[in-house]
């Protein structure tokens, strides 16, 4: 996919006007970012409240959604960024993972709308781009808006709904590399927390209510255990992930405990609802529950800083960067932020609007890549399986 004639043209270039397109879930999202950072706008056109009817996304409905959001979200992020698509140095899209019929649209209009404007069409891999939502944010914050070649290894932890996953990236004359050195051998944790609430009766995605129920819970009541994960070789070591014993857990818990009657009478109240607020949803949880659900939060967030520092400092990483839906979890931050300031590390994390699936971290993503004019052609395709390192 190299193409050396563009790469001697765009090795020069210094800004890059890239439009982002993303659709590998249930998010439409579509972005314009100058030089990796800068971001000019990000417009998400989110599926969630109709996926929310059915407690978890439907692929085909998915795919249904994109096909009608595509095009105005491109206009609007175009609109919003004040520029016109002739004005653009690179188109850039999601190439998997993700659902195939998703991602599909993505890429097909990316395809037609690069090509009709005579511009370098670039793949990218969703979960680099979750690394790059950090990365961006970490460097639009310093003074420099160019990509700052990091001196030592970086460690990225990517925790959403699909994937948990801890890669080593570093950059190395422009190009970013990845090692994929941890990652879950079951559910994601963003999963583990979606399925737990609904477990509990709550609403989807179950992951900001459980972040904000946990507060009004004692947290130690429940104490949950994690089992030992293969740790690789000495040659090979690996920092895995499980999140489906802990479900479990949460699901014996409330059959011995007998919290079925309320649940099911939470779900039926909740039922009746249109976009509860906290306000709505506390009173319909008794102690006990709102102990189970902060000692869950604190079992699975204890769980991803273990395992995250136990490999910052197998490999010697200075600097952790944290993204995916789940990074917006108000105790992961700062459970975090403390055990790294402990330890001498810097710790990052992407604002609110870039931890979730957005096309801006696409964008930003791609901006090495155009540099270094590593263009995908007309055959790109949808991999819904593509691995990262
Ligand atoms: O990155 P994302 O938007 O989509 C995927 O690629 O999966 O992540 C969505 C996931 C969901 O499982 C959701 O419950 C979880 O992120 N999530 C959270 C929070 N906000 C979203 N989990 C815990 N605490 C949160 N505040
Ligand atoms: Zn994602």
């Amino acid at each position: 996919m190299q193409d050396a004639d563009a790469q001697h043209s765009f090795a020069h270039k210094p800004g890059g006007l890239i439009l982002g397109i993303e659709s590998s879930c249930d998010e439409t999202a579509a972005a314009v970012v100058r030089g990796g950072s800068e971001v000019l706008s990000n417009v998400v056109a989110s599926q969630m409240e109709m996926h929310a009817l059915y407690g978890g996304v439907v692929p085909e409905l998915a795919s249904r959604e994109h096909l009608r959001n595509v095009v105005p979200v491109v206009r609007e992020a175009l609109r919003q960024a004040g520029i016109r698509g002739q004005e653009l140095d690179a188109v850039a899209v999601t190439s998997g993972p993700g659902l195939a019929g998703a991602l599909l649209v993505g890429i097909s209009f990316a395809k037609a709308y690069a090509f009709g404007l005579g511009k370098p069409l670039i793949a990218v891999n969703h979960l680099e781009g979750h690394i790059h939502a950090v990365l961006m944010q970490r460097d639009s914050e310093s003074a420099s808006q160019q990509v700052s070649e990091s001196a030592g290894s970086i460690l990225a932890l990517v925790v959403s709904g699909g994937h948990t996953h801890l890669y080593l990236a570093q950059q190395q004359s422009g190009a970013w590399s990845y090692r994929n050195v941890g990652r879950t051998v079951d559910d994601a944790a963003g999963e583990a927390y979606d399925k737990v609430a609904k477990l509990l009766g709550l609403g989807y995605p179950g992951g900001p209510w459980i972040d904000r129920l946990s507060a009004h819970g004692n947290a130690t009541a429940v104490p949950f255990r994690f089992i030992e994960i293969n740790r690789g070789t000495a040659d090979e070591p690996s920092f895995d992930f499980s999140f489906s014993g802990i479900k479990t857990g949460m699901l014996r818990y409330v059959e011995a405990h007998g919290m079925k009657p309320t649940i099911e009478a939470r779900r039926a109240a909740l039922a009746q609802i249109d976009n509860p607020t906290l306000d709505d949803v506390l009173p319909l949880l008794d102690g006990p529950t709102l102990d189970l659900i902060a000692s869950f939060q604190h079992a699975v967030v204890g769980n991803l800083i273990r395992q995250t520092m136990s490999a910052a400092t197998h490999f010697d990483a200075r600097e952790i960067v944290i993204s995916g839906g789940v990074a917006a979890n108000r105790e992961l931050r700062a459970r975090f932020a403390a055990v790294a300031t402990e330890r001498g590390l810097s710790v990052h994390f992407p604002a609110a609007a870039l931890s979730t699936d957005n096309a801006a971290m696409i964008a930003a993503a791609a901006w090495p890549l155009l540099r270094l004019g590593n263009f995908a052609d007309a055959a790109l395709n949808a991999e819904p399986r593509l691995r990262l390192g």
